[in-house]
C-alpha cells in the first residue's frame, strides 16, 4: 500500500535493534485518515471471505481494526493483555511470548464475543515473530470459529512470522512488507512496490 509505505519512509525511523518506530502515525499519535484508508484496503483484500467479526489485540491493533470492522459492518473484539476486573465471564486464553519484551503474557477474550459460526479476520499493527497473531488464531480455534485470514499493517518479513502462519494454513495479507531495516534504512520487499 503506497500511502503506508510513504508514511513509513517519511515519518518512521529505524531504531538500532531492527525495530521500526512509527509513533508518528500508528503506535502513539494516530493518523486517522491513513487508518481509514488502511481499513478500506483490508476490506478490499478480504472481501471474498464473508467475515462476521474482526479480532485484534490491545492496544495498537485497535485503530486499524476499527476502520476495517466499520467498513465491513461487523463487530470488533480486542484481546486483553491484562485481566479486567469486570471480566467475570468465561474466557478463551492463549499464552503469547513477546520477543521484544522477553516475557510470556496471557491474552484473554470473553466467550461472549466469538461464536462457533464466526468467520474471524485477525488484524494487528505489526507482524514480527508471529507469536501475537498465532495466539489470536488459537483463541479463534478454541471458540470453534474459523480464521478467515490475518491482516497486518506492517510485516517485518525477516522475522519469520508470515512463514509460521502460512505453515498453519492461514492466509496473510500485509499492507507493507519490510525486507530489511539494516543500516537504519527501510527496504521494502519488491512486490509491495508494484
Ligand atoms: P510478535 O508478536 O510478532 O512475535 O512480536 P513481538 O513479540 O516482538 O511484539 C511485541 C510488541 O512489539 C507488539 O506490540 C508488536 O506489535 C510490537 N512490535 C514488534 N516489532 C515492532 C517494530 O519493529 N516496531 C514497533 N513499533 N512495534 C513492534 P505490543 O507490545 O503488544 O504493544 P501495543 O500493541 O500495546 O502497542
Ligand atoms: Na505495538
Ligand atoms: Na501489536
Amino acid at each position: 500500500m503506497k500511502e503506508l509505505e510513504r508514511a513509513i519512509e517519511e515519518r518512521g525511523s529505524v531504531l538500532a535493534d531492527g525495530v521500526l518506530k512509527v509513533d508518528q502515525f500508528l503506535n502513539h499519535q494516530i493518523d486517522t485518515s491513513l487508518m481509514i484508508n488502511i481499513g478500506k484496503e483490508f476490506v478490499k483484500r478480504f472481501q471474498d471471505c464473508k467475515i462476521t467479526r474482526v479480532l485484534t489485540i490491545e492496544s495498537s491493533g485497535i485503530a486499524p481494526s476499527f476502520m476495517a470492522a466499520n467498513e465491513l459492518d461487523v463487530p470488533l473484539v480486542f484481546a486483553r493483555k491484562k485481566q479486567s476486573l469486570t471480566m467475570t465471564d468465561d474466557v478463551y486464553t492463549s499464552s503469547v511470548y513477546s520477543f521484544t519484551k522477553q516475557e510470556t503474557n496471557k491474552i484473554t477474550v470473553s466467550k461472549n464475543f466469538i461464536s462457533p459460526g464466526d468467520h474471524v479476520l485477525i488484524i494487528d499493527d505489526f507482524l514480527a515473530t508471529g507469536h501475537a497473531a498465532i495466539g489470536l488464531t488459537e483463541i479463534v480455534k478454541q471458540a470453534g470459529a474459523t480464521v478467515a485470514g490475518v491482516g497486518i499493517v506492517i510485516e517485518k518479513s525477516f522475522q519469520g512470522g508470515r512463514e509460521k502462519l502460512e505453515e498453519k494454513g492461514f492466509r496473510v495479507e500485509s499492507l507493507a512488507r519490510i525486507q530489511s531495516l539494516k543500516n537504519s534504512k527501510v527496504t521494502f520487499l519488491e512486490e509491495t512496490l508494484i
